[in-house]
Order: C-alpha cells, then structure tokens, then sequence
C-alpha cells in the first residue's frame, strides 16, 4: 500500500500523532493536510517527549520527508518558533516542504476570533483563538493571502494594505480594539518570508511524483470528524475538513491515490470547547479518565470533557471518510475500572437512533443507551499481542470491531513508539 490517510474519528485528540509517528516509520512522506496550529501532537521517543503544532511528527525521522499542504493555515511565528524549537533539540529540519499555497494567519485574524467568541458569551464554540476560522473565512472570500504572495514585497503589501484598510475598520467600529499598523506587520513578515522561503514548493506534484516513484506516502490529518466544517456538531467545529475527503484537497492529489484510511479512535471519547456530548460522564468515573489519560489540551491546557466510547460516532466516521481500520489508542487509561460502558445508541423522544443525527438540537436531547462489559485490572501498558490482553479487554475490542464493523489493526497501550500492538491480519 502506498499511500494511507490517517484520521481522527471522534472530536479531536485521539492521539494520531503517536499513531503518526507509528506508521511513518515505513513511510517516505508524511503530509499534514488541514487546520493550523489549532492542532497540537505530542509524540514521545525514548524519554525525550516532543509537542508539534503544525510540522507534522514525522520530522522526527531525518530521512523522511515532511510536507505541509495547501489546506493548512499557518501562523508564521509559530511555524519559524517550532523550527527553532526542533532545531534546537536536534531534530534536522531540512527536509520539511510547505505548499506555496497554504494561507497564513494573520495578527487581525487572532484578535478577531477572540473578540468574536468573547461577544458570543454563552453560545462561544470555545475556539482555541488562534486565529484559524477569521483565515479560512478569508481564504473563502478570496481575500486570503498565501504564503507565495508573501514571497513578492510589492504583492505583498498591496494585499495587506487593502485588507489591512477594511480589517482596521472592523477591529475599530465593531469590535472596538485599536487599529493595526501596517508597517509592523509589514515589517515582521517580510523577516518570516526569508526563514521560510527555502521551505516552499509545489507540495502537490511533489507528492504526485512520490506516489508515481511508488514511494509510501502519509497523510495526517488533524482534529477529528466530528470538527469537520460539513460533516461535524457544526456550529462546533473547526473551519476545516479533518474527515478523509480532505487529503485530497488540502494537499492536491486525486482520490484515486489514496489506497487505505485508518480512524484512530481512542478507548474513550473526549471533547474539548462547547456542544452536545450525549456519553460525556460527569461523574467520578469522567474525572478518573481525566486525570490517568492526562486529558488537558496541548494546545491550550484546557480540561477534556470525558465520556465513553460511543459506536455511533465512530460509525459515522467509517461512514464519511471509508475507514478500513482502526487504531484503537488510550486502551490501558481504562484498565482499573469494574465496568466499562460502550454507547450503542441514543434514546430521542422515545425513539431509538442508531446513526447520528444531523441537528444539534436532536443531539442535544439525546440520551446515550449503554451496553456494560466487565473492565480488567491487570496493567497492560507492557503487553505487545492481541493475544496477551486480559480476556475483558479483548472482549471489549471484539464488541467495538462488530457494532463499528470495522476490524482493529492497531492498539496502543502507552504513549512510547513500542507501546503498540499491531494486528497483522488486520493491518
Ligand atoms: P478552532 O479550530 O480554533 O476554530 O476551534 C473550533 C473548535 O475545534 C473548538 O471546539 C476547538 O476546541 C476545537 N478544536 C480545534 N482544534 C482541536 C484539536 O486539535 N483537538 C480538539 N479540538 C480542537
């Protein structure tokens, strides 16, 4: 198999970086497709622990190469700040290319995703105010400005001078903050231009070229299905598309050159910002996962609502991006409880709904329906086979793979690279 998508399938942070990091290890080219550095990706090796934003984690490896697609939005500070930061751990970054088309986030974009969730008060989507939403909504309305048109001082400042003019406005008269001067922001990326000019390709037909050259290629998507700005809890989505679709588009290949989809899913399921959760637990159980899955943002800190598994969620993402598989992380978080609950579908007005439903007001008044299992309490972060899991924990992923339909190829029992059991006769 050459080419493999790798997506989230719940609400974000599954751990695809793990997995990422997992895979690119027989991959020639890792590509990040979507989203900016809304994402965050911790991956650990050894006992060395990296946090990644926006370079996709197989940078790790320094014979692979690493792309940035024309979907992503990048926040030039933070792209040039994580290229120190690897820089300065040892990490070679040399083989890192970014789309020339990829469009960059702007200081007014910032202020201006804040300022819009501030005013929202109770209805905030509980964004990560890094500006992501304001940039895609400018890429939408033909206003954006990509990183090639930063690379031409002259088209440069003619495009900022003219968004600049009507930003400046909307920053004064609606939101009531001070205007921004032209010439720092000028001044500061142009700077941005010269560290990241080297950087800049044609990602596209590079990745053709790869593809063609019959080399394995990887593209990582961030967030997850549910944040997609179609298929996602929309208002409560991010303004991208996470779900598999999306490779092709923001990195430019065709979909008939992406041969398998793989959905890690985690043991359990999380969200972060605001929306209908119908299996959020907020009992002792929700704050037990919490704290032994280390659920806090990496992007933002944030605490993670926590919940169980729910089969409609991640049916609903084999269904939209044609997961083959799962990879199946956060397994050992659960090992100590008695019971484990696995949601099978939501109870709504005394009907029973196995798909997810397309409003958030039915979402909203959604109650989930459970199966029980009994849990394990053996430790099970050391165990390298399906086989060697405890019977319960086995039994567990055997009912996930029959109400998703879909076969489990790889578990992760811990956050280090060895700490992954791979299901060969699934994978
Ligand atoms: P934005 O992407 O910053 O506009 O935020 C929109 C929604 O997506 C909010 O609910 C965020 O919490 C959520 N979100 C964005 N990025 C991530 C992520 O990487 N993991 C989980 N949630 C995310």
């Amino acid at each position: 198999m050459s080419s493999i998508v790798i997506v989230g399938s719940q609400w974000g942070d599954e751990g695809k970086g793990k997995i990422t990091d997992f895979l690119a290890r027989t991959a020639d080219v890792i590509v990040r497709y979507q989203g900016g550095n809304n994402a965050g990706h911790t991956v650990v090796v050894g006992d060395q622990e990296y946090k990644l934003h926006l370079i996709p984690s197989g940078i790790l490896y320094k014979e692979k190469t690493c792309v940035i697609g024309n979907g992503v939005v990048i926040d030039p500070e933070i792209l040039i700040n994580e290229l120190d930061y690897l820089k300065q751990r040892g990490v070679e970054t040399k083989n890192l290319q970014i789309s020339g088309g990829a469009h960059l986030i702007f200081p007014y974009h910032k202020l201006m995703d804040a300022a819009e969730e501030d005013k929202k008060g109770n209805n905030k989507i509980g964004t990560t105010r890094r500006g992501i939403g304001p940039a895609y909504m400018d890429k939408a309305a033909r206003i954006g400005i990509r990183l090639i048109d930063l690379l031409d001082k002259d088209v440069f400042e003619e495009m900022l001078t003219r968004n600049l003019l009507e930003k400046n406005h909307l920053l004064e008269k609606v939101y009531e903050i001070p205007p921004l001067s032209k010439e720092e922001i000028l001044t500061s990326y142009l700077e941005y231009a010269e560290k990241i000019r080297s950087y800049l390709s044609d990602t596209s037909l590079f990745i053709h070229n790869a593809i063609k050259d019959d080399k394995k290629v990887l593209f990582e998507g961030a967030q997850g299905t549910l944040l997609d700005i179609d298929f996602g809890t929309y208002p409560y989505v991010t303004s991208s598309h996470p779900i598999a679709g999306g490779a092709c588009i923001g990195a430019g290949v065709g979909p008939t050159k992406i041969d398998r989809v793989i959905g890690v899913a985690k043991a359990y399921t999380t969200r972060v910002g605001s929306g209908p959760f119908p299996a959020e637990l907020m009992d002792e159980t929700g704050q037990y996962i919490r704290e032994k899955g280390h659920e806090y943002g990496t992007t933002t800190g944030r605490p993670r609502r926590c919940g169980w598994f729910d089969a409609v969620i991640l049916r609903y993402a084999v269904r939209l991006s044609g997961l083959d598989s799962i990879a199946f992380t956060k397994i050992d978080v659960l090992s100590g409880l008695k019971k484990i609950k696995i949601c099978n579908g939501y109870r709504y007005r005394g009907e029973v709904l196995t798909e997810f439903p397309q409003t958030l007001k039915v979402l909203g008044e959604c109650e989930p329906i459970y199966e029980e299992m009994d849990g394990w309490n053996e430790d099970i972060t050391g165990i390298t086979s399906f086989d060697d899991l405890p019977k319960n924990a086995q039994d567990y992923l055997n009912r996930i793979m029959e109400l998703t339909g879909v076969n489990v190829s790889i578990i992760s029992v811990g956050s280090e690279r060895g700490q992954t059991i791979v299901i060969d006769r699934f994978v």
